[in-house]
């Protein structure tokens, strides 16, 4: 019997390898609700060695537009930054930043990057890594999605994200996260 289980778990190597990274590593998923955004918490509360924001990298968004069309889809990019980092990683969030709806999902997010996945909570969808989307090219980890804007005018959209920049031996020792926020106002 036990051959069996262990047999039945091994067989599909590639995919027993996936589920057994996702089990035993968070580099498949911080929990949701750690950009760091609206009094979260964000990565530094395991990953706490290093200071936030340490001057050597960065986490950069792009293509999250300074004035949204309602409605409209962007292809927003996240990279995290920093010499000689081995595993990256991040959370990133758009919200409502002002008004009744504060704090809740701004608009919707679309996958289009097979390095990113969701995490969806009653208010909030939130974009991180996968643990192939852990991986880096050089000196940085890069992710990519869509964001569609609300389409009536909500107001003030916020993008959060949090990004790790890991140094590759599996535990919270030794990273440096890195918090960035970005605003996108209506276009009138
Ligand atoms: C609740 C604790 C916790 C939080 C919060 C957390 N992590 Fe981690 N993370 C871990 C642990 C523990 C590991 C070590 C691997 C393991 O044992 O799962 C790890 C490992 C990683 C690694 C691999 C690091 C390396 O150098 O090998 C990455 C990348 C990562 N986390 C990204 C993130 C990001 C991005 C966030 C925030 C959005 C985050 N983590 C938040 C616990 C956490």
């Amino acid at each position: 019997m036990r051959t069996f289980i262990a047999l039945a778990v091994i067989a599909p190597a590639g995919l027993a390898a996936t589920a057994l990274a996702a089990s035993l590593l968070y580099l498949d998923g911080p929990p949701a609700g750690h950009t760091g955004g609206f009094g979260e918490e964000s990565c530094a509360t395991c990953h706490f060695d290093n200071p936030v924001n340490d001057g050597e990298g960065e986490v950069r968004v792009s293509g999250f537009p300074e004035r949204y069309e309602p409605g409209e889809t962007y292809t927003v990019t996240v990279e995290v930054r920093r010499p000689g980092i081995a595993l990256g990683g991040f959370q990133a969030a758009v919200r409502f930043a002002e008004g009744e709806h504060a704090g809740r999902q701004a608009g919707s997010v679309r996958l289009t990057d097979e390095r990113v996945t969701l995490l969806e909570t009653d208010s909030v969808t939130y974009l991180q890594h996968t643990v192939e989307g852990a991986s880096v090219e050089g000196d940085l980890a890069r992710w990519s999605f869509e964001w569609t804007a609300p389409s009536k005018a909500g107001g003030k959209a916020v993008l959060h994200a949090a990004g790790n920049a890991g140094n590759g031996d599996d535990s919270v020792f030794g990273d440096y996260i890195y918090l960035a926020e970005v605003v996108s106002r209506v276009r009138r």
